[in-house]
C-alpha cells in the first residue's frame, strides 16, 4: 500500500515536472537540399527521442525510399508525406513536439521550396527561434534570406545558424567563418538580434547532440544544448496586457465572461483594463482557466476574463492592461486604426489587386480593407526599395491598406515583437485562400475631423416619403450585351408604376466620375467601388437604383453587395448573359472589331476576363428574347406591375 503510494506520488511529480517544463517553439527553414529533415530526424534519433517501432519503419522506408544506399535516411523520418518522399522535398509544415530532461519543445518543419513560402509564414508565426539551415559549399543562397525576412517579419529575433554539410569542407573553420559573417550582416539588416552559429553535420551527427572531435576550434555548444539553453524573447512577458475576445461566454443570465488567448502580458484579479473599441475602463473580476478561478494569468495562456461591471462586448474586440507610469508615452498600448502602414508578403499565385476589397484577419478580428497604395517593392537580397505598381508570388512591399471600419492593433516595433495585434493575413474573399500575411509597420488613427454623422432624415423616413422599398438592381454581363437597354427598359417600367428610380450607368459615370479610370483590373475595380459607393447613397436616399456596368469581376460584384447589404438594402445581381459571339456579332458600339484590331486594349471578353457570376438572382439569356420578355422577368421578380 505504502509502496503503491510512493509511486503514484512519483508519476505524479515526474508528469508535474514534465508539464512545468519550459516550452521552447521552433521552426526550421532554409533552402531545398540544406539538409533540414536530415538534421531533424537525426537529432530525434541521437537524443533517443525515436519509438522501436518508429525505428523499425525507419529502416523498411530507407531500403525502399532512401538516399543513402539502403542506410538509415533520416530525412524519412520526417518528411512524413508520401508526395514528399517521391519529390525528396517537405512540402507542408510539419509540426514534432519533443522533448529533453530540460525542455519541451515544438517543432515547425518549413518547407524550401518557393512556392511554399506560405506554409513557411505559418510555422514562423508561433515561433520562438529559427534554425536556419545552410550548406557549407554553398553558402547563403535566395531562400536562406527570404525565410530569414519572413522570420524576422514575423517576430522572430532569434537565430540558430546550423552550417550543414561541413564534412564537404573537410570540416574547415574558414569556410565556416564566411557564412556567418555573411549571416551576420543579413541578420542585422532584418532586425535579427541574436545568431547563434553551429557548425554541424547532420548525415553523420557531428555537433547536433555533441560535440565532435573534427571541429576543435569550434567552442560553443551542441545545437541541442544550444536549443536547451536559450532564452526565449522576454518581450511578450513584459509588454503590456492585450488579449482579442474569440468569444463571450453566457452559460447562464448572471455570467458574463470574456474567452480569448492573452496576446501579450499578464493580468491579475483587480487590474485596470480599457476594452476597445468602446474605449470604456473596467476592472477584472475574476480569472478563469479551464474553469477554475486562477489570480493571474500570463502570455499564451487560454482564459476567460470577468469584469467588475456590464458591458457589451464581442468577438474581436480587445482588453488590454493600462501603461506603467514607466512606459514614457503609454506607447505599448494599442490604436484603433482604419489606415494601416504595413509590410506585405504576397503569397498568392494570382497577384495583389489594388483597390480590391480583401479579407483582413487580425487576432480574432476579421474586416474588410482594400490595399490603396504599394509605397514601395523590397528587394530581398540587397533591401532595395523599388519603385512597383504591382506584387506577384513571394514578394514583399511596404503597402497602405483602407480598412471599411477601424480596429484595435499596434505596430510591429511596439508590439514587443509579441506581433498578435500587429500581424495579420489578407483573403481573398471568393475563395477563402489566404494571400497575403503583414505587419504593421505605422497603425494610422482614422482622423478625429471626420466622424459619421447619423442625420434625423434617414433611408427610412426618406423612403417612407417616397412610399416605396429602396433596392439596387446590379446588371452585369458583357460589354454590348445589352445591360443598359433592359436597365431602361426596366426603369421605364418602374416610373410607370409611380416608383422612383435612377439608373447608374458605366458608360455614363466614365463620363464625369470615373473619366480618370482607365480598364486595367485597377481601374475597374476603383469604378465598380465608386458605382458601389454612389448606389448606396442612391438607395439612402429611398431611391430604386439600377446599376448597369460590366463590373466583370465576382470580387467586386460581391463588395458592391456587401455594401448595400450593410444598409440593409435588397440587393439583386442581374446577369445579362449573351454569348461573346452574339455580343460582338452585334458590335453596336463597334468596340469589338477595334479590339480585334488591337486598337483597344485590355478589352473585355477579348483579352481581358469576364469571370460568370456565381449565385446571381436572375440569370437572363438574351438570345433568344425580347428586351420586353426579359424586363417582364426582371419585373416579376420584384413583384412590380
Ligand atoms: S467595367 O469593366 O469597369 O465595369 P464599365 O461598365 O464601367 O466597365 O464600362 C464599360 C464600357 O466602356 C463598355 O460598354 C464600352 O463601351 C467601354 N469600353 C471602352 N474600352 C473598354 C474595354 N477595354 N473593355 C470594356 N469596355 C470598354
Amino acid at each position: 500500500m505504502f509502496e503503491h503510494d510512493t509511486a503514484a506520488h512519483s508519476v505524479e511529480q515526474y508528469f508535474r515536472q514534465h508539464e512545468q517544463k519550459p516550452l521552447l517553439r521552433l521552426i526550421t527553414c532554409g533552402s531545398v537540399d540544406d539538409g533540414k529533415s536530415t538534421l531533424i530526424g537525426r537529432l530525434l534519433y541521437d537524443s533517443k527521442l525515436i519509438l522501436d517501432d518508429q525505428m523499425a519503419a525507419l529502416g523498411r522506408d530507407s531500403k525502399r525510399f532512401g538516399t543513402q544506399n539502403g542506410a538509415l535516411d533520416f530525412a524519412l523520418l520526417v518528411d512524413g508525406l508520401q508526395a514528399e518522399r517521391e519529390q525528396g522535398i517537405t512540402i507542408d509544415v510539419a509540426y514534432r513536439f519533443f522533448d529533453t530532461a530540460k525542455r519541451k519543445f515544438i517543432l515547425a518543419d518549413c518547407p524550401g521550396h518557393a512556392q511554399y513560402t506560405r506554409n513557411m509564414a505559418t510555422g514562423a508565426s508561433t515561433a520562438d527561434v529559427a534554425i536556419v539551415l545552410v550548406d557549407a559549399q554553398k553558402g547563403l543562397l535566395e531562400q536562406t534570406r527570404r525565410h530569414s525576412f519572413i522570420a524576422a517579419l514575423l517576430g522572430i529575433r532569434q537565430v540558430v545558424l546550423a552550417v550543414n554539410k561541413m564534412d564537404l569542407v573537410d570540416f574547415q573553420q574558414a569556410p565556416f567563418q564566411a557564412i556567418v559573417a555573411d549571416y551576420q550582416t543579413l541578420a542585422q539588416q532584418f532586425g535579427i538580434s541574436q545568431v547563434q552559429a553551429i557548425p554541424i553535420c547532420a548525415l553523420l551527427g557531428d555537433n547536433l547532440t555533441q560535440l565532435s572531435s573534427k571541429t576543435p576550434w569550434y567552442d560553443g555548444a551542441s545545437l541541442l544544448e544550444t536549443l536547451e539553453n536559450i532564452v526565449p524573447n522576454q518581450a511578450k512577458q513584459q509588454s503590456l496586457f492585450q488579449m482579442p475576445v474569440q468569444w463571450v461566454s453566457r452559460p447562464h443570465a448572471s455570467f458574463r465572461g470574456y474567452a480569448g488567448t492573452i496576446a501579450q502580458g499578464q493580468i491579475s484579479v483587480g487590474d485596470a483594463v480599457d476594452l476597445l473599441p468602446s474605449n470604456k475602463r473596467s476592472k477584472v473580476s475574476q480569472i478563469l482557466c479551464a474553469g477554475t478561478p486562477q489570480f493571474s494569468a500570463q502570455v499564451g495562456e487560454a482564459i476567460t476574463l470577468c469584469l467588475a461591471d456590464e458591458h457589451d462586448m464581442s468577438r474581436g474586440d480587445c482588453i488590454v492592461g493600462l501603461p506603467e507610469p514607466s512606459m514614457a508615452d503609454g506607447s505599448a498600448g494599442l490604436t484603433l486604426s482604419d489606415r494601416l502602414v504595413a509590410h506585405v508578403l504576397w503569397m498568392h499565385e494570382a497577384p495583389l489587386e489594388i483597390g480590391r476589397s480583401y479579407l483582413l484577419k487580425l487576432a480574432t478580428k476579421t474586416v474588410a480593407a482594400r490595399v490603396v497604395e504599394i509605397q514601395h517593392q523590397l528587394d530581398i537580397n540587397t533591401q532595395a526599395k523599388l519603385v512597383s505598381a504591382h506584387l506577384g508570388l513571394n514578394e514583399i512591399a511596404s503597402c497602405v491598406l483602407q480598412l471599411d471600419q477601424a480596429i484595435a492593433c499596434t505596430s510591429f516595433a511596439k508590439s514587443g515583437y509579441a506581433p498578435a495585434l500587429a500581424s495579420f493575413i489578407l483573403i481573398d474573399r471568393l475563395n477563402n485562400a489566404t494571400v497575403a500575411a503583414g505587419t504593421i509597420l505605422t497603425p494610422q488613427a482614422p482622423a478625429k475631423t471626420v466622424v459619421w454623422h447619423a442625420h434625423a432624415v434617414n433611408r427610412e423616413l426618406r423612403a417612407q416619403h417616397l412610399r416605396q422599398t429602396p433596392r439596387c438592381l446590379w446588371f452585369t454581363g458583357l460589354s454590348g450585351a445589352g445591360k443598359s437597354t433592359l436597365a431602361s427598359a426596366v426603369e421605364q417600367e418602374l416610373q410607370q408604376q409611380g416608383l422612383h428610380t435612377y439608373l447608374l450607368d458605366g458608360d455614363n459615370l466614365r463620363h464625369g466620375l470615373n473619366q480618370d479610370l482607365d480598364f486595367s483590373d485597377a481601374g475597374r475595380v476603383e469604378n465598380v467601388r465608386r458605382m458601389a459607393a454612389v448606389a448606396g447613397l442612391m438607395v439612402d436616399a429611398g431611391l430604386l437604383v439600377l446599376v448597369s456596368c460590366i463590373s466583370p469581376m465576382q470580387a467586386e460584384r460581391d463588395a458592391a453587395r456587401a455594401l448595400i447589404a450593410q444598409a440593409g438594402v435588397e440587393f439583386v445581381e442581374i446577369f445579362v448573359d449573351t454569348p461573346l459571339i452574339l455580343a460582338e456579332a452585334r458590335d453596336v458600339k463597334g468596340l469589338y472589331a477595334k479590339a480585334r484590331a488591337g486598337q483597344i486594349q485590355n478589352f473585355t471578353g477579348i483579352d481581358a476576363p469576364y469571370e460568370l457570376p456565381k449565385k446571381p438572382e436572375l440569370h437572363l439569356h438574351t438570345a433568344d428574347q425580347t428586351v420586353d420578355a426579359l424586363a417582364q422577368q426582371v419585373l416579376q421578380y420584384l413583384k412590380v406591375g
